[in-house]
């Protein structure tokens, strides 16, 4: 038997204006696209913007239902239709921003776990990380340097 640690890496900004300018402007995006989130059940609205290496960027905001799991994340349809309309592009970038009706978030809030594979599955394909900055409504962004560091042991196609 031996004990195996995981260990990850990440950086915390303090708030916005402390991101770099093109991660500033991305998450700008993602704050707007934000309010096109169709959230009555949850009214927890999230947004996504992805910077593709053809420059282009491309978002997405939750689309919920009200049979509950037809509804689709934030991440999910943003990163899907980058690789609906732009199959050979690379995703250098992916910023994520939340707010809850019933709060002010400002807790930075990570991909949840199906996005996090879903995430996965382009940056295996692509053979080169993706950058995640996380934020909540306010405050702190969290950035990791690639999706891995946020799915250790995660399953992928060399299982298959
Ligand atoms: N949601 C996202 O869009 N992304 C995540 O990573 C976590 C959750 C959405 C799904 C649902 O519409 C609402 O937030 C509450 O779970």
């Amino acid at each position: 038997m031996k004990e195996v640690k995981i260990e990850t890496q990440l950086k915390v900004y303090n708030d916005i204006n402390e991101l770099p300018n093109d991660i500033q402007k991305l998450m700008e995006s993602a704050i707007d696209v934000r309010g096109n989130a169709y959230a009555p059940y949850s009214k927890f609205k999230v947004g996504a913007a992805i910077l593709l290496d053809n420059s282009e960027i491309v978002v997405g905001s939750n689309q919920e239902n009200a049979s509950y799991p037809s509804g689709l994340c934030a991440e999910r349809t943003a990163i899907y239709y980058a690789g609906a309309k732009y199959p050979k592009a690379k995703i250098l970038k992916m910023v994520l921003t939340a707010s809850s009706q019933n709060q002010v978030t400002e807790t930075p809030i990570p991909p949840c776990g199906a996005c996090r594979q879903a995430i996965a599955e382009y940056e295996i394909k692509q053979e080169q990380p993706i950058e995640i900055y996380f934020m909540g409504a306010k405050g702190k962004v969290v950035k990791s340097n690639s999706l891995a560091n946020l799915l250790p042991l995660g399953f992928d196609r060399s299982f298959l």
